[in-house]
């Protein structure tokens, strides 16, 4: 298959393209008539929600469960019938299109994990408006931004969201987010949840209830070019970039992954413990299992830390989850609360078949920990959020093959993967490079940047011509398993969140007392990777560098939002820098990685590198580390 998926991809492609519902077929199974930027299945018409909804209730599917809340937070467990999510979702569409909602227009939902976020996506993917979700643990600045460049009709938010047992009103943040957007009046539904009560601003703000106080509406025909929606994710500096996805590549992509990737059954119950506003969410608790027929849940808690340490095993159990996708970090938490697995033996888990894990690299000790503890294949995946979906993956559906632990097994079919030199030559088995891949890349992968092709050109297609730049370095073995090790660019993972440590070094450079900074990763226990900054503070400043710190801290969680998880913001006397004046990042990093390094020629104060690791050390971040 996998040789096919490369050597035919329309053949390929065209034929898993089968599985879903076409109003129209395509003209063409991939089109190229626009350059570098590809087209799946031009000429096809079709309507995602359809065949997410619909088309299960028209097959008879109509009592089957599509959704399960599952909210430990809030004590609710509420379940969904295809019909009945389909009704809600139809009559959201209604009250959107009632509200001056049209094909083509933005809709942005900054909302917790509640049912009503799932309801607006589908309603807009219904009537053919584009949603954009943004993570409800971003500050106001970042919500903004995201409304600034997708210049939204409609917001649908929420008046609060819960962590653990705090209560996170959402209404101050998003008319923050409004003002401080520019973009003028904005008409915006809130969901008012009992745990705390928003203010609705007169002629703005209408409540959720008054939108699902609508007529139902049909599924509006879709281009499959037409976009679905837009996710926005951390670039290499402060501005995210808004990744575009299609509706007819995406749903082909999706449905086949549940098959032969996850290795699901129209019927099983799938659990992708992760969040809507991350893609995890969109392709795994929304689209995917619903488009393959499955049941999903939606689960609003933590994998620890929520009132029953076992709260993954119960929800498997309770559920009769088939399979659980999530990110490593969430074992990690786990591990270290509940190291022999005692909460594991309490439940009865002998329907659960698989975990997978992506997000972030899967250290090898977590990995086995989880097979040994559960007694199911534990596999390693690997994607971004520019692909939507697997690039590398043990697949599932297909046979499994022998895990190697720290790999993500192999290259998924459709995906090309080749591994390059800086020169863009093809490196040898075992030598680490650039990993990029291969144009076309397959349907369900992003089609551009939201109104800007030549940011998509350059950030990903520019450097090697013909190939997609993924910006992970890694390399493939003999075996052709591929190792995935870290990022080349300054995006960090934190807790399986993808965050810039560009737009950490504006917040920080902006503080009055900050002359310069830089910030990079540090190995954590349980996040895999948070971030720190080391800060050189002006001249003249002589305040306690522990109140600058607490003021840097809080500035990056009131602009970048608490799911930094900045916490540490060192003062230093300079930063390692070239003679020529340029930062050195990447010794800096290597410090922090506790990596072999070797002092620049051309660094104009070498003293300055031991400054940065006894700082590390004394914060309890020390690590071996070499010359
Ligand atoms: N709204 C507001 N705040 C939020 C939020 C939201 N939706 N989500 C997270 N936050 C806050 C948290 O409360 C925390 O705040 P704090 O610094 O005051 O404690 C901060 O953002 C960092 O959150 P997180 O990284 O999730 O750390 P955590 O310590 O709360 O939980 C885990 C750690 C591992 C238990 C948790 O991340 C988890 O269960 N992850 C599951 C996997 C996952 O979500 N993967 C995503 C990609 S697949
Ligand atoms: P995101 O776009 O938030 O999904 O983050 C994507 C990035 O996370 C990738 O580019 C990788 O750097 C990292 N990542 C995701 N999954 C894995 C994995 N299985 N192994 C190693 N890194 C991963």
């Amino acid at each position: 298959m996998y040789r096919q998926s490369i050597e035919d991809p329309e053949a390929f492609w065209g034929h898993a393209a089968e599985e879903i519902f076409w109003e129209k077929r395509w003209n063409k199974v991939l089109g190229n008539s626009s350059g570098p930027y590809y087209r799946w299945f031009e000429g096809g018409v079709l309507n995602t929600c359809h065949n997410c909804l619909d088309l299960h209730v028209e097959r008879g599917k109509g009592e089957h469960t599509a959704l399960i809340y599952d909210s430990p937070v809030t004590s609710t467990i509420q379940k969904f019938s295809y019909r009945e999510l389909r009704d809600l979702v139809a009559m959201c569409a209604g009250g959107l299109v009632q509200h001056g909602v049209k094909k083509g227009d933005r809709v942005v939902i900054y909302m917790p994990m509640i049912p009503e976020t799932v309801i607006a996506m589908l309603a807009c993917a219904r009537i053919g408006a584009i949603h954009s979700v943004v993570f409800g643990g971003f500050a106001a600045r970042e919500l903004a931004a995201r409304i600034r460049d997708a210049h939204p009709t409609m917001i649908i938010s929420a008046s609060c969201g819960i962590e653990i047992s705090r209560v996170i009103p959402y209404k101050p943040l998003l008319d923050e987010a409004i003002t401080l957007s520019g973009t003028g009046p904005v008409q915006c539904v809130i969901c008012q949840r009992p745990h705390a009560q928003a203010t609705l601003i007169e002629g703005r703000d209408i409540s959720w209830d008054t939108l699902m106080d609508a007529q139902p509406v049909p599924c509006v025909p879709c281009k499959a070019t037409d976009p679905l929606y837009i996710l926005y994710t951390s670039g290499t500096t402060g501005i995210p970039k808004g990744v575009v996805r299609d509706n007819g590549g995406h749903l082909v992509a999706l449905t086949w992954s549940m098959r032969y990737i996850y290795g699901m059954k129209p019927g099983e119950v799938f659990w992708a413990a992760s969040d809507v506003g991350w893609v995890v969410g969109h392709s795994y608790i929304v689209y995917a299992p619903l488009a393959y027929g499955c049941t999903t849940i939606l689960y609003e808690g933590k994998s620890v830390g929520t009132p029953d340490p076992g709260a993954f095993w119960r929800v498997i159990a309770e559920h009769g989850v088939d399979v659980l996708f999530t990110a490593p970090t969430a074992f990690r938490a786990i591990k270290r609360e509940d190291p022999e697995g005692v909460y594991i033996k309490k439940y009865d888990l002998s329907r659960f078949r698989m975990l997978f894990l992506a997000g972030e690299r899967c250290d090898p000790d977590t990995l086995h920990w989880a097979e040994n503890r559960l007694s199911v294949p534990v596999i390693d995946h690997w994607w971004q959020t520019e692909t939507g979906w697997a690039i590398g993956a043990n697949t599932a559906g297909l046979g499994l093959l022998p895990v190697k632990a720290g790999s993500c097994t192999k290259p998924v079919p459709g995906y090309d993967v080749h591994v390059l030199d800086d020169h863009g030559e093809e490196l040898a088995p075992s030598q680490s490079g650039t990993i990029a891949i291969k144009l076309p890349l397959p349907p369900g992968c992003l089609t551009t940047l939201w109104n800007n092709d030549h940011d998509f050109y350059k950030t990903y297609l520019s450097e090697y011509p013909g190939y997609y730049l993924t910006g992970d370095a890694g390399f493939i073995d003999r075996e052709g398993y591929l190792w995935i090790m870290g990022r080349t660019d300054d995006i960090i993972n934190t807790a399986g969140h993808r965050l810039s440590t560009g737009a950490m070094e504006e917040v920080l450079a902006s503080h009055p007392d900050v002359a310069e900074c830089a910030v990079t990763g540090v190995a954590d226990e349980v996040k895999g990777e948070i971030p720190v900054g080391f800060v050189v503070l002006k001249a003249g400043v002589h305040r306690d560098p522990s109140r600058i710190e607490q003021e840097l801290i809080l500035m990056v969680r009131e602009r970048i939002g608490p799911i930094a998880s900045f916490k540490l913001a060192l003062v230093v006397r300079r930063l390692p820098k070239t003679r020529s004046g340029k930062i050195l990042r990447g010794t800096i990093k290597k410090i922090a990685d506790g990596a072999e390094y070797r002092v620049p020629a051309t660094i104009d104060d070498p003293a300055i590198l031991d400054e940065i690791k006894q700082s590390l050390a004394i914060r309890g971040y020390a690590k071996q580390q070499n010359k």
